[in-house]
Order: structure tokens, then sequence, then C-alpha cells
């Protein structure tokens, strides 16, 4: 039985890496749109990216909607210095072929939502939340029918945004906290799990060697200068974590905890408080990730990605 999801994206590289994990997923996932957020560049450049990276996957037959042009009460803040101008340095990737689908991403995910069978659907935000916080506020009934949110987002330490925040929360602390009050499970992706995921030189190598256009874009994302004073050498596969615990969660753990997004003014806006010892004793509304088996997580991501164009 193929899984049916959602990816709410704002590509960015890992995120681009994430859905063509996903496009490769086809046996498992059943992807049932890619919507837009205005994140790592504003959503018109998102959209954008969300339909080169379709292009290049082969996967033109699911729908990109584009979504929120910012952050539900914040300006927006995005983060060219860190993906480039166009949010895909590196990637090589033309123009789209083809464009987007009518219809905002909210109401895309809302209609997606109340079509779905009770098993319900997955709902995987790799941006800012602002969509998601945007259809659980307009349409509250659509909640019984999310079966899960798998998120990339928050952090347990140090922020890479500030030093209280990472960056999709960062954006929009608000809409993020929303989400984490959605009372629907919740499994959570922060910095904590994702710096763990940064690819070998073996890996990327080996990614550029597929022979594919997929391994070539992935390689020249991968190999592209990283800015200084975001604390790592090479290139934190944050996004794709979301997508490899789908296919794979034995690679992943983690545990039930109380999680709090600060939205107050100053320093601390956009933390997100994870309870890991619980301490404070209240319930928990998110399983929290904190350890993955990296070298395994890329070794079954380059197999998959051998199968893309
Ligand atoms: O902090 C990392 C997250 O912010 C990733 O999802 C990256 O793509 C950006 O959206
Ligand atoms: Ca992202």
């Amino acid at each position: 039985m193929r899984e049916p999801i959602i990816i709410d994206t704002d590509p960015g590289q890992d995120d681009a890496v994430a859905l063509l994990l996903a496009f490769a997923a086809g046996d498992r996932l059943a992807l049932r749109a890619i919507t837009t957020v205005a994140g790592n560049v504003p959503v018109a450049q998102t959209t954008i990216n969300a339909l080169r990276i379709r292009d290049l996957g082969g996967a033109d037959i699911v729908p990109v909607h584009a979504g929120a042009e910012g952050p539900l009460v914040f300006p927006l803040e995005t983060a060219e210095f860190v993906c480039g101008p166009d949010g895909l340095a590196g990637a090589g990737l033309p123009p789209p072929k083809s464009t987007r689908a009518p219809g905002h991403a909210v109401e895309a995910i809302i209609a997606i939502c109340r079509a779905a069978s009770d098993d319900g659907i997955t709902l995987c935000p790799l941006g800012p939340l602002t969509n998601l916080a945007l259809a659980f506020r307009l349409a509250p009934d659509i909640l019984p029918k999310v079966k899960r949110i798998v998120l990339m987002g928050g952090a347990i330490g140090l922020g890479n945004m500030t030093p209280a925040a990472e960056f999709n929360v960062h954006v929009d602390p608000h809409a993020a906290a929303i989400v984490f009050d959605c009372g629907r499970p919740i499994v959570m992706f922060g910095l904590g799990v994702t710096l763990q995921a940064i690819a070998s030189h073996e890996h990327v190598e080996r990614i550029g060697a597929l022979g594919n256009a997929t391994g070539r874009a992935i390689h020249g994302m991968l190999t592209r200068p990283r800015p200084g004073g975001l604390g790592t050498a090479g290139h934190p596969m944050h996004d794709p974590c979301v997508i490899a615990y789908l296919l794979w969660p034995e690679l992943f753990a983690g545990r039930d905890c109380f999680v709090e997004v600060e939205t107050g003014a100053g320093p601390l806006c956009g933390r997100t408080t994870i309870d890991w010892n619980g301490r404070l004793r209240q319930p928990a509304n998110a399983h929290v990730i904190g350890s993955v088996e990296a070298h395994e997580l890329f070794e079954r991501m380059i197999e998959r990605l051998a199968t893309l164009p």
C-alpha cells in the first residue's frame, strides 16, 4: 500500500534531494502534490524550482501548487546567502518546461485532505509551516484526515539562523506554533539529527558517477562552496531525512516529547523547546528524532537515486 503524501517545500538544495528521493520511491509513496512556500527564496522562485526539480525527476504528473508568499506575522526572511540567488546554486538546471497547477497551495492541501481515504494522508513540510497553519485554520475539518506530519524544523540545541532558532521555524514561528498545537501525530526532524546527515566525500562522488542527470545535479549542489559560519564542512541533508524516514524508519531513533515554540519578541523567538527528559511533565506532542544511521541512509538513497533519469 503506497502511503499518500503531500510535500510542502521551499527548494532549496536539500529540498531538491528530498523531492528526488520521493520521486524515486513511487513504489512506496503516492505523491499527491507538491506545494511551495516562501522560505529559502521567495515563493515565485521556490515554485519555479519545484517545477525544475519535477522536470529533472520525470515526475510531471505531480501537480505543483504555489503557496504563501510570506509568514503569518513577520516579514519574510530568505536564505540566498546559503542556497544562492535562485535557491539551487550548483544544480545547473534549466528553466522549467511546465507550469504550476491552478489554485493556491492551501486550497490544494485542503482539497486533497478532504478527498483522502479514512486512512488519511501524510503531510511532509520541508520549509516554513505557513501553508499548513493556514490550511488548519481555514479548514479544521481536515485534521482527522491528517495521518501524521513528518517535518523538518526546529532544533534541540543551537539554531542555524539565530542561536535559538532553526531557519524554518525562525521564518514563521507563529505557523510552527499552530502546527505543533494541532493535535495530530508529528515526527520532528530538527537540526540535532539532520546535522548528522552530511554526505561523505565518497558518497558525493558516487552520486556524481551515477551517470544520470539526477546524479550530476545533486553532485553539483553538494560540491558547491559552502558559506562560512554555518558550522559544517559539508552540506547537511536536512530535508531528505523526512522522506528517508517514510521509507526506512529503522534508520532513525527518537522519543516522544513535549515541544513548544517561542513566538515572543527577542533573541529566543523561534526556539523549539524540546523536553527530551520529560522535566515539564507536559503531554508529548511530537516524536522527536535524535539520531540517524547516516552511512546506511546515504547508501540506500544512492540506490534509489540511481533509478531516476
Ligand atoms: O534549517 C534547514 C531548513 O531550512 C531546510 O529545510 C532548508 O531547506 C531550509 O528550508
Ligand atoms: Ca527546506
